[in-house]
Formats: structure tokens, sequence, C-alpha cells
């Protein structure tokens, strides 16, 4: 079968791409390179061996959707990461999020409703939870009222996706990522983020190799251990392995309903100021940070119960937080030449 990986020259879309070739799948590539570039499909060819078909498409094109699934006709199922995610940009530009989250999944959707079976499976996140009351968060914790336009767009996702399994031949599974973090151990592929991070580990990456003056660790006053905020940090090649179990469960039937739910974590919530010790210690480098103010819209605490992923998906995460910030800082020094 022929799976589309929409966003498949990204960050966890080329891991994805990856592990669905380590297991026999083949595979089409949709990107339009807004936030990645070409070198990631070398790269992906550098560990498998096999050159995915790739086609560089803008997904609010409808007319352009519509003429790539002409051409791919035996493609039935679909792993869905196009999209844009930086939580601050969203607040800035909210038509834009909507346009690009949720325009775009409109039109694959319409490309696969007609199909007597297809299948669906979406990236979202755990910031559809906000604040959880309690943790570790399970699939069942109430959806709150999203905090940006970019986490609505997850929200308003998942209830699409729902709707639409409902009257077609479509099922779906969404997967709900806490942090993903790290990089494949053949450093042929990471985190490229453009510009500067938002995200807490490619920024302490760049602080190491000297690229960023110092870290500022966003309050040390929350209501932790150490005052500072807990995430859930998933190695990425986990995450990706998580969505080929996603994929066969898919293709062989074997979802109980139409539409299924998974949280995607380690099950172990770590701070910020332990992310950090972790680091020096795997790196031997020095971390240079502050403390300052809480950054706007941080949660305090979010870290994923993983029964069901683990039981009922078949999958569990393998790689502990030493090695994804090993695997970070390898990648940082391989694209700096360092
Ligand atoms: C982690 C922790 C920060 C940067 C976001 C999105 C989520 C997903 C992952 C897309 C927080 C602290 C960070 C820095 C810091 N994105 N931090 N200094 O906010 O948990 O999740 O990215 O799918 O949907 O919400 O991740 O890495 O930005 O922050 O102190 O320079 O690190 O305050 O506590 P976050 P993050």
């Amino acid at each position: 079968m022929k799976v589309l990986v929409t966003g498949g020259l990204g960050f966890i879309g080329s891991h994805t791409v990856v592990e669905l070739q380590n297991e026999g799948f083949e595979v089409v590539i949709i990107d339009d390179l807004s936030n990645s570039s070409l070198d990631v499909l070398d790269g992906i060819v550098a560990i498998t061996g096999k050159k995915p078909d790739f086609e560089q498409i803008d997904l609010r094109e409808k007319a352009s959707v519509q003429e790539f699934f002409k051409k791919h006709n035996d493609v039935s199922g679909i792993i869905h990461f196009a999209a844009s995610k930086a939580v601050g940009e969203s607040v800035q530009n909210p038509l834009l999020y909507y346009e690009n989250n949720l325009g775009t999944l409109v039109y694959l959707l319409q490309e696969l409703q007609n199909k007597d079976k297809a299948h669906f499976i979406f990236s979202s996140s755990c910031t559809v939870y906000g604040q959880a009351e309690k943790m570790p968060i399970t699939e069942d914790a109430p959806i709150q009222v999203a905090m940006s336009p970019y986490g609505n767009t997850k929200q308003i996702g998942e209830e699409i996706i729902t709707d639409t399994t409902k009257v077609t031949g479509i099922n779906a599974i969404l997967l709900r990522y806490f942090n993903p973090v790290g990089s494949h151990e053949s450093t042929e592929i990471g985190e490229l983020p453009k510009g500067t991070p938002q995200n807490l580990i490619p920024f302490i990456t760049q602080t190491a190799i000297g690229l960023r003056e110092q870290l500022s660790v966003f309050g040390d006053d929350y209501p932790t251990a150490d005052g500072t905020c807990i995430r859930d940090y998933i190695h990425v090649v986990d995450l990706a392995k998580a969505h080929v179990k996603a994929l066969k469960r898919l293709v062989n039937n074997e979802n109980v309903d139409k539409v299924e739910t998974f949280n995607l974590g380690t099950g172990k919530g770590n701070s910020v100021l332990e992310v950090i010790n972790a680091f020096e210690k795997v790196s031997g480098k020095k971390l240079n940070y502050k403390i300052v103010g809480r950054r706007e819209g941080d949660i305090t605490e979010a870290y994923a119960n993983t029964t069901k992923a683990n039981d009922v998906l078949g999958w569990k995460a393998e790689l502990p937080i030493e090695e994804a910030l090993a695997s970070a800082w390898k990648w940082e020094q391989k694209v700096r030449g360092k």
C-alpha cells in the first residue's frame, strides 16, 4: 500500500518516513518546503537506501491536491504532519493557521471520502488538554478551551476527522504528541528549526554550540519541585515508530472504533532544570542560562499516561531522555560542521 506523508520532510515527518520504509511501506511525500529542505530527502535515502516519491505542493491549493490524487490514485493512507505549529505566531496570524491547518485537512479528507476504505493518521498535540487537572494525562482528560489558534486547530482538526469517519470509509487515529525531541542515531536527519528556536531542546543545543548567547529559562516560580515547568520529552524515533504501529492497526482493521486517540509520551515528566542538567552530563558542556520571567501561555506540568498506547496500540517509548539529548547534540554539531 502506498502511504502519503504530508510534511514528510519535516522533523517528525522525516523520521516517520524512515520507519515506514523500514517496515516495507511505499511512501510518497508532499511538502511545501516552507520549513524544511530537499537535503532531508537525501538524509532519508542515506539511512534507508530507498528514495520516496516527493512532490512540492502547497496543500492550500485545492486544485494541486486534486491533481496529486489523480496521479497517485493508489494512495489510501495518509499520515498528516503538514501544518503551521508556532504557538506565538498563531496568536499574531490566526487566519494563516486556520487556512493552513484546517483548509488543507478538508482537501485531503475530500480526496479519501469516496474510497471504499481509507486510513488517516492525524498529528495532534497534548496542547488540547491545556493544563490538565490530573497527572499523568489520560486520553479522556477534558479538552480545555484552546490557549492559542494553533491549539484550536488541533482540536477542530480532531473534530473534522471524527465527523468525517462517521459517514465515509475512512478510519482514523489521532496521535496527541507530548514533546518530541532528539534525532536519528545516524545524524542524517534531525530537527532544523528556521530562525530562533521556540522549543527548549534546539535552543539548548544552539546555545551549547555557540549560536545563541544564553538560554532563558522561562520562570522558576511554578508549583513544581524546582520551580520550573515539567514536560514529557519523547524521542522522535519512538514517536515515529508509533505512527507505523497506528497505520498497521488501521490497515489491518484492528481498530475498535472508527476513530481512536492515543497519547504519545514516555509517561515521565522532566523539569526544565532537570533537562539542562541532563544535557550538561551527556554533552560535557556547561550551559549558559539565566532564569527570566514566565512565557505567556505556558502550562506548569504535562506528562502522559501511556497505558492505552502500550496496551491497545502495542507501542512503548524505549529511548530515555539522555539518548534524546545526546542525539540532539550530535546532530547540532554535525549541522554546524563542528
Ligand atoms: C518546553 C519547556 C518552556 C524554550 C510546544 C507546543 C506543543 C508542541 C511542542 C508542536 C516550557 C521552557 C522553552 C526556552 C524555556 N509543538 N522553555 N526556554 O511549550 O511544552 O510545547 O512545543 O507540536 O504543541 O505547545 O515546548 O519546548 O517550547 O517548552 O524555558 O527558550 O521549556 O517554558 O516549560 P512546549 P517548548
